[in-house]
Formats: structure tokens, C-alpha cells, sequence
């Protein structure tokens, strides 16, 4: 039975696209069998796949109008569900719905089987969209950049996650908080991570691996490619493989 993960921060540009995508080809760079969501208006995760219009996106599924089977596209070991620039259209249609926070959860039902990890890249939102990948996911991740003001709003996903998982989703677990374009050699990126290991309530819930500041996960998106593709060997590469064992392992001790 696949291993739904979301990645979500209602904060913008804090890497949820970059983990979505990197987390899930270091997952396929080691054999496991991986189904991305784009479930941003934004396509950010598409256009970073090369997938620059897709004639069936998400919006067709949450609609009803076509099965999941019929919007994935494979790009080389990933499999996606790309998403439409109108998608706000769509979560407006699927507001008036009863239960419109169960759409995704339904529909992965019957490919949940077919994957080990199905990772969905979230818009920087709390609305109806981000809902459905909660209600969907066994666990979510939340991408933080390491910034004065980096704990803010975070409360606000802890609680929202916590009242998914009472009433909607009992089996709901936070996998990690993650750190990104962390700089280790500044003495502010230290003073972040010192912050942080003497906070006792965040300590356990940050994930111990950082993503570093790298250039190259920046290029590789823009020419249409994971890090693995771009660069395997760079520092990029290595966090996010270095994730993904600690996701792993999370996962299976469950
Ligand atoms: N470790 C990193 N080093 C350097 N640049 C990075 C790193 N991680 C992400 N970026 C860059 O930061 C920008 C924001 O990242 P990304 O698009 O993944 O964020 P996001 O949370 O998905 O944004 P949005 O909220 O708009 O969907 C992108 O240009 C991305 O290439
Ligand atoms: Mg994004």
C-alpha cells in the first residue's frame, strides 16, 4: 500500500515544490515506485518536470470528469498528475460538494496499491485543495526556510493538522518539519539551528536532515529536471537522498 505524503506550508517560496519533486525522484533513484500530485494552480511541479501544458490535470479528477488513471503522465521513473492554471476554478466548483475534503482521499484508492510513495505538492494555502491532501496523506511534511520569522504560521499548520486528523483522518502523522537553504558556514544559519535544538516542543519534529543552499536545485527545475538528472552528485542530491532514507525510515518503523 503506497505512503501518501504531503507537503504543505500556507507560506509561499519556502521549497515545498523543490521536496515534492526531489523527494520523490530520490525515492524512484532507488527503485520504489512514485506518483507525484500537483495540486497547485501555480503548476510549478509540472513545469519543473518538463510538463509545460497537460490536456487532463487534477482539476479533472477532483470534478469527477476523468479517473486518475487517465490524467497520469510518466516522465522517466516518476509518475505525475500535473495540474491547470484554472485550478482555482476548480476547488470554487468543488466547494459547494458534500464532502469536498475527501475528493483526492476517494479517488487514490484505487492506485494506492500500484505505488510505494505518492508525495503531493500543496499551493502555499490552507483552502479546500490543501484539505483534500491532508485528508489523503498518511503523513505531511512542512518545508521552512531558516529565516527570522520561519516559525510563524507554523502553529497554524500544527492545529489545522491536528483537527484533519481528529475529525477526518485519524491515521495523519507530521513526518517532519524541514529546513531549507540553510548556509551552514553563517553565523545566522547557526543561530537558527542553535535556536531550534534548545526547543524542547520543535526539537523532535524538525527533521535531521537540512536541504542546503544550492544553486543547482534552482537550475535543475528551470531546464525541466530532478536534481538526479542535473546534478547526482552535487550537495542537492545528496540532502534529498539523505531525506528520503530518513523519511523511509520513519515510515517503516510506523
Ligand atoms: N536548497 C535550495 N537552495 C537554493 N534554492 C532553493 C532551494 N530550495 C528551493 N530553492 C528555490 O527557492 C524558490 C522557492 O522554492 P519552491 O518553488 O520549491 O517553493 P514553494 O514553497 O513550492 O513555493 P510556492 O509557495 O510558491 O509554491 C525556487 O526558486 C527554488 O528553486
Ligand atoms: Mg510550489
Amino acid at each position: 500500500m503506497g505512503v501518501v505524503i504531503s507537503v504543505i506550508n500556507n507560506k509561499g517560496g519556502t521549497g515545498k515544490t523543490t521536496t515534492s519533486l526531489n523527494l520523490g525522484a530520490a525515492f524512484a533513484e532507488k527503485g520504489h515506485k512514485v506518483l507525484l500530485i500537483d495540486l497547485d494552480s501555480q503548476c510549478n511541479l509540472s513545469t519543473s518536470i518538463g510538463i509545460s501544458e497537460s490536456a487532463l490535470h487534477v482539476g479533472n479528477i477532483l470534478l469527477g470528469e476523468n479517473t486518475i488513471e487517465q490524467v497520469i503522465v510518466q516522465k522517466e521513473k516518476l509518475d505525475i498528475v500535473a495540474s491547470t492554471d484554472t485550478l482555482l476554478d476548480y476547488e470554487q466548483r468543488i466547494n459547494n460538494e458534500p464532502g469536498r475534503e475527501y475528493i483526492l482521499h476517494e479517488a487514490l484508492q484505487t492506485i494506492k496499491d500500484k505505488y510505494d510513495f505518492i508525495v503531493i505538492d500543496c499551493a502555499p494555502s490552507l483552502g479546500t485543495l490543501s484539505l483534500n491532501s491532508l485528508v489523503a496523506a498518511d503523513y505531511y511534511i512542512v518545508p521552512m526556510q531558516a529565516e527570522n520569522f520561519a516559525f510563524i504560521g507554523l502553529d497554524k499548520i500544527l492545529q489545522i493538522s491536528e483537527k484533519v486528523k481528529k475529525r477526518m483522518n485519524p491515521k495523519l502523522e507530521l513526518a517532519g518539519i524541514l529546513f531549507l537553504k540553510l548556509s551552514g558556514k553563517t553565523r545566522f544559519s547557526q543561530a537558527i539551528i542553535s535556536n531550534l535544538n534548545n526547543n524542547l516542543e520543535l526539537k523532535n519534529k524538525v527533521f535531521k536532515t537540512h536541504i542546503r543552499q544550492d544553486i543547482a536545485l534552482m537550475e535543475a527545475s528551470a531546464f525541466g529536471k530532478t536534481i538526479f538528472d542535473y546534478s547526482k552528485s552535487g550537495r542537492g542530491a545528496f540532502d534529498y537522498r539523505k531525506l528520503a532514507e530518513e523519511v523511509f525510515l520513519k515510515v517503516k518503523n510506523k
